[in-house]
């Protein structure tokens, strides 16, 4: 087999946790007689991410040590003393009745929120989920209203239980963006096909803004200038949880897909396929994992922007987080010293050549900054946003989305 010319996956080999399709009947027979776990939507991203690999070396829910080390020095250690890094806890969370009902099992079933059994989860260990400290460690703050937490934490059983995961079959979701779920294996076949010889990784969960396209496109020419020949893109929305007033999925694809049409990015040299994590909205720390599930991908460059998955604070008028503390933290991060990573200026409409552009500090007043919250009045109300915002027929998907949505 000719080596890979690929970064390598953390840990050195891509973890694929799905039961070859030859031993899923013995599977499904064992699980029978197992205590069943049930989960919730969320359980099943968390599934689907470790499944494929994009949290490798991780292997299955994590177990306390594992909670330990990822919740206190955002890495994990490996047999031979290097670090990989795991700025996010992966955990499943189960109530009192469910403990009672494992008893004293080794294995469990993991039961999909279709009642059907997804996965096995071996040689399980229970340990205690103590919420608060589990959120004060992860976003810094437990000041309420951390979508997250209020929707995923807050609601779980107070106890953890992590082992090895076996899934049955590829977690689908027959939403019609399932060709567009391509796992880490697929993405280094894709990438190799294609030969690549720099892969350049986009995380985003907005609709692509021509601030957004001006730092891919920026990388692309800074690879080239680098030497490189066939620098290949990923761009890569996050396709789980995502807080209510975020666009949702299906329309984020549309109006990507638009982008790419209207030739604002190359389709001969992107990728478009979704990352099928949940948000977190916990800014730097969050932002490490981001990074780190694209090396599984076969990403070797990472672009950071302003205030990576940040948020404003729930109850302040403020940034949760510094905006530049995101790309900071990325190029310090223990474990992620092997991607390079390409940290950008903040971008805003520049009222004087009419186009979304650096920002530079000499003269401000020419700058205009729309946020998110701007852009959707833009859309609810109608209007446009200044020329050169976005391409027109990406802007047309967002105003028929948001005008649907305020008829219902
Ligand atoms: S994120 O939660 O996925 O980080 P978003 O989709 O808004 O949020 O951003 C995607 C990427 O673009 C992140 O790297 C972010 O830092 C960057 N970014 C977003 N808006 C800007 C901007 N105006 N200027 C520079 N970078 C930006």
């Amino acid at each position: 087999m000719i080596k890979s010319s690929l970064i390598e996956p953390d840990g050195g080999t891509l973890v694929d946790l799905i039961v070859p399709e030859s031993q899923r009947y013995s599977k499904m027979t064992e699980i029978e007689s197992m205590a069943k776990v049930n989960l919730t939507r969320i359980d099943m991203e968390w599934v689907h991410v470790i499944s494929e690999g994009w949290a490798s070396p991780l292997r299955g829910f994590m177990r306390e040590s594992e909670y330990l080390q990822s919740l206190h020095f955002n890495c994990l250690r490996m047999e031979d003393g290097s670090v990989v890094n795991m700025s996010l806890p992966i955990v499943l969370a189960i109530d009192d009745e469910t403990k009672g009902r494992i008893g004293s099992s080794l294995h469990v079933a993991l039961v999909g929120p279709l009642g059907d059994c997804v996965a096995i989860l071996r040689s399980i260990e229970i340990y205690k989920h103590n919420k608060e400290e589990r959120i004060a460690r992860t976003w810094g703050t437990t000041a309420p209203g951390l979508p997250y937490v209020d929707e995923v934490i807050t609601p779980s059983g107070d106890w953890l239980i992590g082992g090895d995961l076996e899934v049955l079959k590829p977690i689908k979701y027959s939403d019609g963006l399932d060709n567009y779920r391509l796992s880490p294996k697929q993405l280094r076949k894709e990438f190799e096909s294609r030969k690549a010889d720099a892969v350049f990784a986009f995380q985003l969960r907005n609709p692509v803004h021509n601030g957004h396209a001006l730092l891919m496109n920026d990388t692309r020419k800074r690879l080239l200038e680098m030497g490189y020949k066939n620098p290949i893109l990923l761009l890569h929305p996050l396709g789980g949880f995502t807080k209510a007033d975020d666009v949702p999925l299906d329309v984020r694809m549309e109006q990507h897909s638009k982008v790419l049409e209207d030739g604002v990015l190359d389709p001969e040299t992107t990728i478009v396929a979704i990352f099928p994590s949940p948000m977190h909205y916990a800014g730097p720390t969050e932002v490490q994992w981001h990074a780190k599930a694209r090396i599984n991908a076969g990403a070797n460059f990472y672009i950071v922007g302003r205030d990576p998955a940040g948020m404003a604070h729930p109850t302040e008028k403020r940034d949760l987080y510094d905006p530049d503390h995101g790309k900071k933290v990325l190029t310090m991060a223990p474990g992620l010293h092997k991607l390079n990573i390409l940290p950008f200026k903040v971008a805003a409409y520049d009222n004087r050549e009419n186009k979304m552009a650096f920002f530079d500090p000499s003269r401000a007043k020419d700058f205009l900054f729309i946020s998110g919250t701007k852009m959707r009045a833009y859309a609810k109300n109608g209007e446009n946003p200044p020329n050169g915002f976005m391409c027109p027929s990406g802007w047309k998907v967002l105003v028929e989305y948001y005008q649907s949505s305020q008829a219902q």
